[in-house]
């Protein structure tokens, strides 16, 4: 099903006029609700971070409209996330953080469709993602090379 663009888009111009509240619901509660995360943050600039994330959200909401400018960013993207400790079981923790901090922002606009849109969106980023970490793992590991 193709994502629901319109939606994503206006639903972000919401989020963009209050970024510091976003991500700060972001990171508290993701370190609330998963306090096993918290160690792959022990030498980050929480603050850094904190831009670093939403400038890829800028990133993926303003290329929807160009799908094939996303997956070598995003391939990238999860290839470094394998050097920050990151696992594939840790993105569906980030996904329901992300959901939770979307719904508090966007209030009376967070609707069913709007949930539905961003679960989809967020399923694309980790499978980009995520086909990165396996070629670099393919890259790296002689094991696998042999396969
Ligand atoms: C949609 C999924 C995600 C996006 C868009 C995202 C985005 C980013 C960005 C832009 C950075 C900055 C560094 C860089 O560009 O390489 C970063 C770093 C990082 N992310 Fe993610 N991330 C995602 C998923 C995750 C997941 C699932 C985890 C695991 C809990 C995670 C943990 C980290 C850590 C530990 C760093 C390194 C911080 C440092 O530099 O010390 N990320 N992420």
């Amino acid at each position: 099903m193709p994502l629901n663009v319109e939606l994503l888009e206006s639903s972000f111009a919401q989020i963009k006029a209050q970024e510091l509240e976003f991500t700060n619901h972001f990171y508290t509660n993701l370190f609330a609700d998963y306090p096993e995360v918290k160690p792959l943050f022990a030498n980050t600039h929480m603050e850094d971070q904190a831009k670093k994330l939403f400038q890829s959200l800028v990133l993926v909401v303003e290329s929807l409209r160009h799908p094939d400018r996303l997956a070598h960013p995003l391939q990238g993207l999860g290839t470094r996330h394998i050097q920050y400790g990151v696992l594939p079981e840790h993105y569906p923790l980030v996904g329901s953080t992300l959901l939770k901090a979307l719904a508090l922002c966007l209030g009376e606009a967070w609707t069913p469709n709007a949930e539905q849109a961003w679960s989809e969106a967020y399923s694309v980023v980790t499978e980009l993602m995520l086909s990165g970490a396996v070629y670099s793992t393919e890259i790296l590991s002689p094991a696998l090379q042999k396969r």
